[in-house]
């Protein structure tokens, strides 16, 4: 039996996030440039959201481009502003055809204005879209979400007072760049790197992780197939024993 063969459709997560990692390590083993690797990065990306759509998964969550990242070259920055436009270019009209609704988490404003006005434009010619949600973290760090969420909270309190005790999980979720998202039952971090590089800090806290040594470009169809089997095979106690299941 092939590993799609092995999925229960049933327990297909309804959220999947991805550390999409290597692209440079990748350019560099080929002896290309690390924009090379980038634009195969950009492929896999296409793979991953056409068979996530396949599979129904509602919530695909990429990340794309961390507060970091913009330390990185201006070169480098500048390419993979450009690969995010040419991308949207290219295949927005396939998305939308296809029922993906495009979102965007992160400080949206921090981006240059041609790559806001593109995003913007895929945000709402899909926003009615009912198939699978891709959410891009543009400009985003776990940290970033948290802060801005606290900065909303505070000034919400100015306008209307805001009882301490009110203040729960679900309060807080309110105020996250994932507000109507569901946590991520799975995260796949590709490049055999073991951290969470200040991703989804808050949603991730009983996400199963799923490591592999691809390097992104070189990541497939069969290797995600196998990071779903495999986290359909755990057992998720959120803290619970298994008798309690
Ligand atoms: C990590 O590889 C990847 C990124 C910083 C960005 C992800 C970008 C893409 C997959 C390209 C296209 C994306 C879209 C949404 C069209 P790295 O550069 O950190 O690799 P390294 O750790 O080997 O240097």
């Amino acid at each position: 039996m092939s590993l799609q063969e092995q999925l229960i459709k049933e327990r297909i997560p309804q959220h999947v996030a991805i550390i999409m990692d290597g692209n440079g390590r990748w350019a560099k083993q080929q002896n290309k440039n690390r924009v090379a690797g980038h634009k195969k990065g950009a492929d896999t990306v296409r793979m991953i959201i056409e068979t996530a759509a396949r599979l129904e998964i509602k919530h695909l969550t990429l990340y794309a481009f961390s507060t970091e990242n913009w330390n990185r070259p201006k070169l480098e920055v500048e390419a993979l502003m450009a690969l995010l436009i040419s991308s949207i270019d290219k295949e927005l009209n396939t998305l939308d055809k296809n029922n993906i609704k495009v979102n965007v988490i992160g400080d949206m404003d921090s981006l240059p204005s041609n790559v806001q006005k593109k995003l913007r434009t895929a945000i709402e010619r899909t926003q009615r879209n009912s198939g699978l949600q891709v959410n891009f973290a543009l400009s985003y760090s776990g940290r970033w979400d948290i802060t801005s969420a606290i900065q909303n909270i505070v000034k919400d309190s100015q306008k209307q007072a805001i009882d301490p005790t009110s203040i729960n999980e679900d309060f807080i979720q309110k105020y996250l760049s994932t507000h109507d998202i569901p946590d991520p039952e799975l995260l796949i971090r590709t490049s055999g790197e073991y951290r969470i590089s200040n991703f989804l800090l808050w949603q991730l806290a009983y996400t199963e992780m799923h490591f592999s040594h691809k390097y992104w470009p070189e990541f497939t169809k069969e290797d995600f197939f196998d990071a779903l089997l495999k986290y359909q095979q755990r057992e998720r106690r959120f803290g619970k024993t298994s008798e309690q299941l």
